[in-house]
């Protein structure tokens, strides 16, 4: 089994301007040195993707969109093809971030063409689940988790050159300030690989897919997430925000 890079994704969603996006690439390159065991991702807002993608270029720093259409081309307007994505250097996006399927009513049956479309791209999703406060109260938290990974799943052949990433993000701690446990979040992590066995060869699942968490993680409780075996990389939002915050997560 080849080495898996545990990854640190920010996800900067539509907190900066460009120029804002630009200073804070060019602050995070500079701080940056490269890691065997670590991979970035920066996920800027769509209108900053060409200029931070010619900052990150020739660094291991990769590029990741905010979100995806599930079309190729046509007369979608104010959409973004997966297509235009990879030409401008992305080669990851989040899909399904409950903020969006909370504000912009993306359902799991979008989320589904959106994984699809993405995959058909060479793009690679950035899958986002998670249950809120109530679900977690009604102990639903495992049955929420495994719906929406079959829902978004389900029906894709997932093949060798492909890879993936689910994010396991408690809705109601992202942007709390307050992060689950780490072995709660392990537990819900391991939750998801064993759905992912019943849907893709298991060799698959564990070279091309990476199981990670999400919600109020910084710089102070990284490496309490990045050390557990199950936890194959964070997904930063307001913590990515400022570089030294950000690369104090990075250097955990
Ligand atoms: P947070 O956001 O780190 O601010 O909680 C995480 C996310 O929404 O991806």
């Amino acid at each position: 089994m080849k080495l898996k890079k545990k990854l640190i994704i920010a996800n900067w969603k539509m907190k900066l301007t460009s120029r804002q996006s630009l200073d804070l690439a060019q602050n995070i390159k500079a701080g940056f040195k490269s890691k065997e065991s670590l991979q970035v991702v920066l996920c800027p807002s769509f209108t900053a993707l060409c200029a931070v993608s010619q900052i990150i270029k020739n660094t291991e720093i990769k590029l990741g969109a905010q979100d995806v259409f599930y079309e190729d081309q046509g007369a979608y307007t104010g959409e973004i093809s997966a297509q235009d994505l990879q030409e401008i250097g992305a080669s990851y996006v989040i899909i399904g971030h409950s903020e969006r399927r909370a504000y912009l009513n993306e359902t799991d049956e979008i989320i589904h063409k959106k994984i699809k479309n993405a995959l058909d791209n060479k793009l690679i999703p950035i899958l986002c689940v998670g249950e809120n406060f109530e679900q977690r109260q009604e102990g639903q938290t495992d049955y929420v988790i495994l719906k929406q990974v079959k829902a978004a799943l389900e029906g894709i052949n997932l093949v060798n050159a492909q890879n993936l990433v689910i994010a396991y993000e408690p809705v109601w701690v992202i942007g709390s300030g307050q992060a689950v446990e780490p072995k709660q979040a392990e537990h819900v992590n391991k939750v998801i690989f064993q759905a992912l066995i019943d849907l893709f060869p298991v060799s698959i699942v564990k070279n091309n897919v990476h199981i990670i968490y999400g919600g109020s993680v910084d710089s102070g409780n990284a490496s309490r997430f990045l050390s557990q075996p199950a936890i194959e990389g964070v997904l930063v939002g307001g913590a990515s925000l400022q570089p030294g915050e950000f690369l104090g997560i990075y250097n955990f």
